[in-house]
């Protein structure tokens, strides 16, 4: 008998539920006990069912598993959810109030006031709003949220600056790989030789999640963070990893080499607690002129560390830089399985 704690996965088949599997494969604590995706899946072993694309082969006792339908009955009680937001609206409710931990992915209620959105990093006391749930009042379920793709690089990196020298205004344009689109995502001949200045919300979900993530816990409530913010996102051919070109006005003066010691040294409680997927340095900082690149730097950390680079000043605002992060590790899959690790190092998961 195994004494790892069962999850299930619900949307596991999509791009996100594969970098579950293959997170979770050798995992410490987790172990993959039940998958769930919608009807088209449903009955199917999991081979059938996923069109896998990731660059290790499926784990032998998931390619085996039947995916189950989308219901709470006969789940495990600790859910990662991969889920789009219009069904993760309907189906996240409905396992939390069956009882269950659901961790997810979705933006479908990452700014509902009880929800705690989280980077381990960054904002470990903000799940404390699970208490607060209804869910939890009522069967012990409850849901715990990572950020958007693109937000959580970006937090990473403003996240030091902010403790050390406050954060007035911040602009970010991104370049978004087209993984970030789930499968089959963006035609081709959509993205081919092309660049498409629209992800729909997006702009709107990093504005509003950057606040959430770098605001205050007050009470029983979150009071996001006040500074002007400006995005501006655009879906690019490259196939794993969202780079973004910063620019920031700081409360304090900085010189370049404090702002690149406050990333390099940034620490936090998942390192302190040497949490399984915590990486060493959640942030790094390059010298060389042409890094961060997708092409050689999204593996950093195993996927989970945030590149830093080309530091200048800005002609606008004070400085302006370029981010870096894995869309599907530590934007995504990597992102949740983290918080879930928080989430039991503090109690959360019984
Ligand atoms: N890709 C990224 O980089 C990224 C990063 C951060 C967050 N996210 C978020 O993570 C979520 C999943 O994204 P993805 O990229 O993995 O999408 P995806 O590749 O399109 O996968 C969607 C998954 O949801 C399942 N599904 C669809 N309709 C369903 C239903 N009615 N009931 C149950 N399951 C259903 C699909 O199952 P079938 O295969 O059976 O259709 C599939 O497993 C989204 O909310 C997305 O915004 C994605």
């Amino acid at each position: 008998m195994s004494s790892k704690i069962p999850v299930g996965i619900l949307g596991a088949t999509g791009v996100v539920g594969q970098r579950f599997i293959q997170m979770l494969e050798r995992h410490p604590w987790f172990e993959v006990a039940w998958l769930a995706a919608s009807d088209r899946s449903e009955g199917k072993s999991y081979a059938e069912a996923a069109r896998w694309r990731l660059k290790t082969p499926i784990p032998t006792a998931v390619a085996a598993m039947r995916v189950s339908p989308a219901i709470p009955d006969g789940a495990p009680r600790v859910i990662f959810a991969a889920l789009d937001a219009g069904i993760a609206a309907e189906l996240e409710p409905r396992f939390a109030h069956a009882g269950c931990a659901v961790v997810s992915n979705s933006s479908a209620l990452r700014m509902q006031q009880d929800v705690p959105l989280v980077i381990p990093e960054v904002n470990p006391d903000h799940i404390k709003l699970i208490d607060g749930q209804s869910w939890r009042k009522k069967s012990g379920g409850y849901v715990v949220t990572n950020p958007n793709c693109s937000a959580i690089g970006l937090v990473l990196a403003l996240a030091p600056l902010q403790q050390r020298f406050g954060l007035e205004t911040v602009m970010a344009v991104t370049m978004q790989a087209v993984s970030g689109a789930g499968y089959p995502g963006v035609a081709s001949l959509d993205i081919l030789g092309n660049v498409i200045p629209y992800i729909a919300k997006e702009e709107e979900k990093m504005e509003e999640e950057t606040r959430k993530l770098l605001g205050q816990m007050n009470g029983t409530k979150v009071v996001s963070a006040t500074f002007a913010m400006s995005a501006q996102c655009n879906r690019v051919a490259v196939e794993d990893g969202h780079t973004e070109s910063v620019s920031i006005r700081l409360n304090r003066k900085a010189k370049p080499e404090e702002m690149i010691a406050a990333w390099n040294s940034f620490r936090a409680e998942p390192q302190e607690l040497e949490l399984p997927s915590a990486p060493k340095d959640p942030v790094v900082y390059f010298g060389a002129p042409d890094r961060p690149q997708p092409r050689f730097d999204i593996d950093l950390g195993a996927g989970m560390t945030t590149s830093v680079g080309r530091l200048r000043p800005c002609g606008v605002l004070d400085w302006k830089f370029t981010v870096l992060s894995h869309n599907t590790i530590r934007g995504a899959a990597g992102a949740a399985v983290l918080n879930a690790e928080l989430l039991k190092a503090k109690g959360y998961l019984g």
